[in-house]
């Protein structure tokens, strides 16, 4: 069978997706499946192949021309982190053409992505979250207004972004201005939530032999003043897995990412982020299009249950495949 493995994105997490979908080539066992790298960038789609000469894509059906051959897919890997991957605009794309793919349906992706959305969505069910503060660009910014609702620290966000670009974490009511300048850079919607003061940890969600599986628990200790880019991708955290909690936690946080997977009706990968308030699990957000390099947590969580990367990624097609 063909399938395209998607990365790259219009977010700046271009380059960590790249690492991603590279990992995804490299793993799925190439007995089964012939398995195409397809850039998706900004200017052009692309499938480079192993001379790392470019093939453009023809979007109309989702085709690539390899000299006389026309090879369509019959399904795709999505390692695209960010827009258009991880936010339902590809996901519709290929829901269209009626190519099966990794990951969630394009409702599903565009709600997750959308950090104030899906908490709001979430609240009504008894989702725990942080306090928070919206605004659109060109909104006046009432920063007395926002400190009196959230509280200081808080944490400044992008609304619609990953890998925590855009994200400040502000002491006082001065640094506001900068903050949410540098968060508009990424998104035109951002969200300012109030400081959870917890144990942070991730929970890997995903559906393996037809059954919603969670993954053991990863605790993220940072380094840095929070879980930041330097934090994430240079080392400057640890990530223990499984989580020194307490059985009442892990049993809370378990059960609420397993609810969230079925409620939503997920599918594919998630990696949802928690904070503990005593045995209490916030929801900090979901991520449909998790980071899958080897040293990624939701690959670690995996291995540490029993499920290497060939088999993830095997399983992960075979269920979009069903
Ligand atoms: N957004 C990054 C890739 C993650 O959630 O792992
Ligand atoms: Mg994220």
């Amino acid at each position: 069978k063909n399938v395209a493995i998607i990365m790259g994105g219009f977010s700046s997490e271009y380059d960590i997706s790249i690492k991603s979908g590279s990992v995804v080539h490299k793993h799925l066992n190439s007995k089964k499946y012939n398995s195409y790298p397809i850039y998706i960038t900004k200017h052009s789609w692309y499938y480079l192949d192993e001379n790392k000469i470019e093939h453009h894509v023809n979007k109309n059906d989702f085709s690539i021309q390899l000299n006389d051959e026309k090879i369509k897919f019959h399904a795709v890997f999505n390692a695209v982190h960010g827009t258009p991957g991880e936010d339902g605009i590809l996901q519709a794309y290929f829901e269209l053409l009626n190519i099966p793919h990794t990951s969630c349906d394009t409702y599903q992706s565009a709600l997750t992505f959308n950090k104030r959305d899906l908490l709001s969505v979430l609240k009504p069910y008894g989702i725990k979250c942080a306090t928070s503060y919206f605004l659109n660009l060109g909104d006046a910014v009432d920063a007395t207004a926002i400190v009196e609702k959230v509280g200081l620290p808080c944490f400044v966000k992008a609304n619609k972004a990953g890998s925590s670009f855009g994200i400040s974490k502000v002491y006082e009511e001065s640094e506001l201005e900068e903050a949410i300048k540098k968060a508009f850079d990424e998104d035109d919607e951002i969200i300012i939530e109030s400081f959870l003061d917890g144990t942070e940890v991730s929970v890997g969600v995903i559906t393996y032999k037809g059954e919603v599986t969670v993954l053991p628990i990863t605790e993220i200790v940072s380094e840095n003043d929070f879980f930041d880019y330097e934090a994430k991708y240079e080392g400057k955290s640890q990530e223990i897995t499984p989580a020194r909690i307490s059985q009442k936690q892990q049993n809370n946080v378990t059960e609420v990412a397993q609810y969230i997977y079925k409620t939503l009706k997920l599918k594919g990968f998630s990696r949802s982020e928690f904070i503990f308030i005593g045995d209490e699990p916030y929801l900090i957000e979901v991520n449909t299009t998790p980071g899958l390099t080897e040293e990624s947590i939701l690959p670690q969580q995996a291995n540490i249950h029993g499920i290497d990367l060939p088999e993830l990624f095997e399983s992960a097609l075979e269920e979009a495949l069903k």
